[in-house]
């Protein structure tokens, strides 16, 4: 089985093809930036592009991923990108697990709407939980990347 991941072909060899993508992406190619935080697609800490849109990837099977997949690790080769900068600027996170989630929803976000009012972020945004409350930076960083606050 192959899957494509941030625009490389990986062959996966005899992989149950029932194992969910992220435990492809973790622990066979050691893309350990999608995290594991509930594994019922209720948080949204494993939050990953797949064709362009951000899906959960913790209960998806790898043989039922419908695209080529961009991971955090994929979004940027050098941490460039609009929605990363902006993360940086406002120094979003706080213990840091959920915000490749994050990062992969607002980035999916903002390629299909680059100027999102603040419906767009709360219903893109709303499966993506925080623990830590960062809610009101993550808001004001897409914004940012978006070009609307400086
Ligand atoms: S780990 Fe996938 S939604 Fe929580
Ligand atoms: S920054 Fe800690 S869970 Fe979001």
């Amino acid at each position: 089985m192959k899957i494509e991941v941030n625009g490389v072909q990986r062959d996966l060899g005899d992989l149950d093809p029932m194992t969910p993508l992220l435990w492809v992406l973790r622990d066979e190619l050691q893309l350990t930036g999608t995290k594991y935080g509930c594994g019922m697609g209720q948080c949204g800490a494993c939050t990953v592009h797949i064709g362009g849109a951000a899906m959960r990837s913790c209960q998806l099977p790898v043989m039922a991923v419908p695209g080529p997949v961009t991971t955090i690790e994929g979004l940027s080769a050098d941490g460039s990108h609009p929605v990363q900068r902006a993360w940086q600027d406002l120094c979003v996170p706080q213990c840091g697990y959920c915000q490749a989630g994050q990062i992969m929803a607002a980035s999916a976000l903002l390629a299909n709407e680059p100027k999102p009012d603040d419906a767009a972020i709360e219903t893109a945004m709303a499966g993506n939980l925080c623990r830590c409350g960062t809610y009101p930076r993550i808001r004001q960083a897409i914004l940012r990347a978006a070009g609307g606050d400086k």
